[in-house]
């Protein structure tokens, strides 16, 4: 069965004030709702002019709370059973009044009391005109709110509803959606940890128009960083693969395996493991011709000489025994034959902690597809042979050896 992610049967509170982009709170609340959230939505009476509670009931399939003295279940008052069971409060849009009352410690109404109430994370996203938002009454509220922890997102620049081009655009919903999945991640099993992970299969320049490489998608390690970024940790993505990036994790467009290798050495300086997943190649062109190479005559072929490329996890080994580097490094076997003892051979030569073996010869395993199939080969001799899974899965399956084995240094 796979992980639940980080929203799955969590309790939200989103309060929506009154802003001409509360429309997109329906958006950020239907997310939350398919990720398996449990959404109370509270709306102020500002909100409810520019939305129906009814959007909210249809998506939620819960009451909308709109009144702080209507008591629903005829016993519990809603501001302290909300503030009280919530995981997280999400302001979408918070404009510059709501943000102005909290920072003030006013509770004139059931979000603002909730605000006050509650001890769950909150996550504000501020949306209101640039005048309003660059008053300095705006902007030290903002700034006691970070200081007493709370989080913010946004505003974006933009256009505005009064037609106007400047900044305090509400941020879009699926960044509001990464931003509250960052705040819940940071009780993960990974937090406080820098994993570093690299993706896609390197290209090696022949002339400016032309490379060598490999069939490498890069969605295993984007799925890599993803897991990883849900379960806590700072996430760094060493990648040549072009997919759209992860929010909040920082991703380090690389092309060939010597800029790898410069950018993974350089993301490793100070971070607890590496999982490399990128199709490093080998070999790279003897030389890069300045110009388009030309075909000469109407036959003949073409010899490419090439040289070895620096092997990554050799060096990020060289420098794990002289001290430095991470204390975790996990590798991956892409095999087209004798896949275990090929691994295991890996494992051992490029003195990693974990290997992850790879028969790239199925078609629905390896490069390019979602899902993938690798056998678990640790130092200490543990074997563990997975299913056929999501890539998000075998990433999940991965970060829990990784996790245990970093419980393992840590205590040596
Ligand atoms: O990107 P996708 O389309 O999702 O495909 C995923 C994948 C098939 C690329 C991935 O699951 C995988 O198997 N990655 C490893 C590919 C590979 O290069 O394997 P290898 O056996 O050649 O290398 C062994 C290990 O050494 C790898 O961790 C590799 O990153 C690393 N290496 C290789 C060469 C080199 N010069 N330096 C390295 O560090």
């Amino acid at each position: 069965m796979s992980r639940p992610g980080v929203f799955y049967q969590k309790r939200i509170v989103l309060g929506v004030t009154g802003g001409i982009a509360a429309y997109k709170a329906a958006t950020v609340c239907s997310r939350l709702v398919q990720a398996g959230a449990w959404v109370d939505v509270v709306m102020t009476e500002a909100a409810q002019k520019f939305i129906s509670p009814l959007t909210f009931q249809a998506l939620t399939h819960r009451p909308v709370y709109t009144d702080m003295f209507h008591i629903p279940d005829g016993n519990n008052i809603p501001h302290i059973v909300l503030a009280d069971s919530s995981d997280l409060l999400i302001i979408a849009p918070a404009t510059a009044n709501t943000i102005g009352k909290m920072a003030n410690g006013l509770a004139d109404n059931l979000l603002t009391a909730i605000a006050m109430a509650t001890p769950a994370p909150i996550l504000l996203a501020p949306a209101m005109e640039t005048d309003m938002w660059q008053h300095p009454a705006t902007q030290s509220n903002i700034t006691k709110l970070r200081e007493w922890g709370v989080e913010v997102v946004g505003p974006a620049a933009g256009r505005l509803a009064s037609g106007a081009m400047g900044q305090g655009r509400l941020v879009e919903p699926d960044e509001i959606v990464g931003a509250a999945q960052m705040v819940l991640a940071r009780q993960g099993d990974l937090a406080g940890k820098h994993v570093v992970v690299s993706a896609g299969g390197t290209r090696e320049a022949i002339d400016p128009v032309r490379f060598v490489s490999n069939h490498s998608s890069g969605k295993m390690g984007y799925a890599i960083a993803e897991a990883a970024r849900d379960r806590g940790a700072r996430v760094t993505l060493v990648t040549s693969a072009v997919l759209s990036a992860p929010f909040g994790v920082e991703v380090v467009q690389v092309d060939s395996a010597r800029e790898m290798l410069a950018a993974v050495l350089e993301a490793t300086e100070q971070a607890e493991a590496l999982v490399m997943s990128a199709a490093v190649a080998d070999f790279r062109p003897m030389s890069v011709a300045e110009q388009k190479i030309k075909k000469k005559g109407d036959s003949g072929g073409m010899v490419l000489e090439l040289v070895r490329n620096p092997d990554i996890l050799a060096e990020v080994a060289a420098r794990k025994s002289s001290g430095s580097g991470p204390q975790v490094t996990v590798g991956f076997a892409a095999e087209t034959e004798d896949l275990l003892a090929n691994a295991q051979s890996k494992l051992e030569r490029k003195k990693l902690d974990l290997i992850a073996a790879n028969d790239v010869t199925a078609t629905d395993a390896g490069f390019a597809v979602d899902t993938n199939r690798v056998t678990l080969l640790r130092i200490d001799g543990s074997v563990e042979e997975l299913p056929l899974m999501t890539k998000r899965d075998v990433a999940d399956a991965i970060l829990d050896q990784v996790v245990q084995l970093l419980a393992t240094r840590t205590r040596a």
